[in-house]
């Protein structure tokens, strides 16, 4: 495995690659990788020539009074875990070497940037577009890896893919979850013992709307409702927002008639965590 910093050398070594006609898989992380990483990165290495891993905590993307200064990093267990992983570069790019003095190009992906975690994280979605979009520029993957626990930025980045003729596959994979149900995140790693326990939360609540789903409940804010109330009777967790929306365009609906999505954002202590189902 290469390990590569620089944003020019990394080039060479692409340009080397399509010459070959190798095809290119990238995983783009932002660090202190989990198992739902490893899946994207093992599917990622079934599926290509040549697996890219990136580790670039964006500094774009974190709002002013946001976590990017405690945002958990361990690039030692990160590599070994990309070496044990098979894979064949690992691009870690430096802030200045993304952002120089001067930059000044940014992609809107309008509409769909705007609710949901949009709504709490202003700019956030428009600095992952931008970072995204500039990491496909420079790794020039034939396809690249996401999972299904961002789903917001799986559709976003699908929807800038397309309208920018980017061609690329974007492929998503289920989320990757511990064995009581929580969805995997690098930010579990904030929650003490206490709130561990109460983090449970989002998932029963899923859980609970599925279930009413299949027994035939069609009112998605009868289904809100009783998500509400069990992520309420958890003490420590605060709800940023539950909502039901169309699966593809995230247009927000009343009543379960097509593929939809059941997001949550639920702050537990200093962790905003995020989960999803798509039914
Ligand atoms: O999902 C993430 O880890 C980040 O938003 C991404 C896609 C690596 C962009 O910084």
């Amino acid at each position: 495995m290469q390990v590569i910093e620089n944003i020019k050398d990394l080039s060479i070594i692409i340009k080397e690659f399509k010459t070959e006609k190798k095809t290119i898989g990238f995983v783009p992380t932002m660090g202190f990788l989990h198992d739902g990483h490893i899946s994207l990165i093992k599917r990622a290495r079934l599926v290509s020539d040549i697996v890219v891993v990136s580790i670039f905590v964006n500094p774009t993307q974190f709002g002013p009074k946001e976590d990017f200064n405690a945002y958990p990093r361990d690039i030692k267990r990160d590599t070994q875990l990309c070496i044990d992983a098979g894979i064949d570069i690992l691009f870690m790019p430096s802030v200045s070497g993304m952002y120089p003095e001067g930059y000044l190009t940014y992609i809107n992906v309008e509409k769909i940037t705007d609710m949901l975690c949009g709504a709490s994280r202003p700019g956030h979605f428009k600095a992952v577009a931008t970072v995204v979009a500039k990491l496909f520029n420079i790794v020039k993957p034939d396809k690249a890896f996401f999972g299904q626990k961002d789903y917001q930025q799986t559709v976003i980045i699908k929807r800038m893919a397309a309208d920018l003729n980017m061609d690329i596959d974007i492929d998503v994979l289920p989320t990757v979850r511990e064995p009581d149900g929580l969805a995997m995140s690098s930010r579990n790693s904030y929650l003490n013992e206490e709130e561990r326990k109460a983090a449970i939360c989002l998932y029963r609540s899923l859980m609970k709307a599925e279930e009413m789903i299949k027994n035939g409940e069609k009112t998605t804010s009868v289904i809100i409702s009783a998500m509400r109330e069990i992520i309420e009777s958890e003490r420590l967790a605060k709800i940023d927002y539950i909502n039901i929306r169309d699966a593809e365009t995230l247009e927000e609906i009343e009543a379960i008639d097509r593929k939809v999505v059941i997001a949550l954002a639920v702050w537990i202590g200093k962790a905003r965590l995020i989960d999803n189902i798509v039914i």
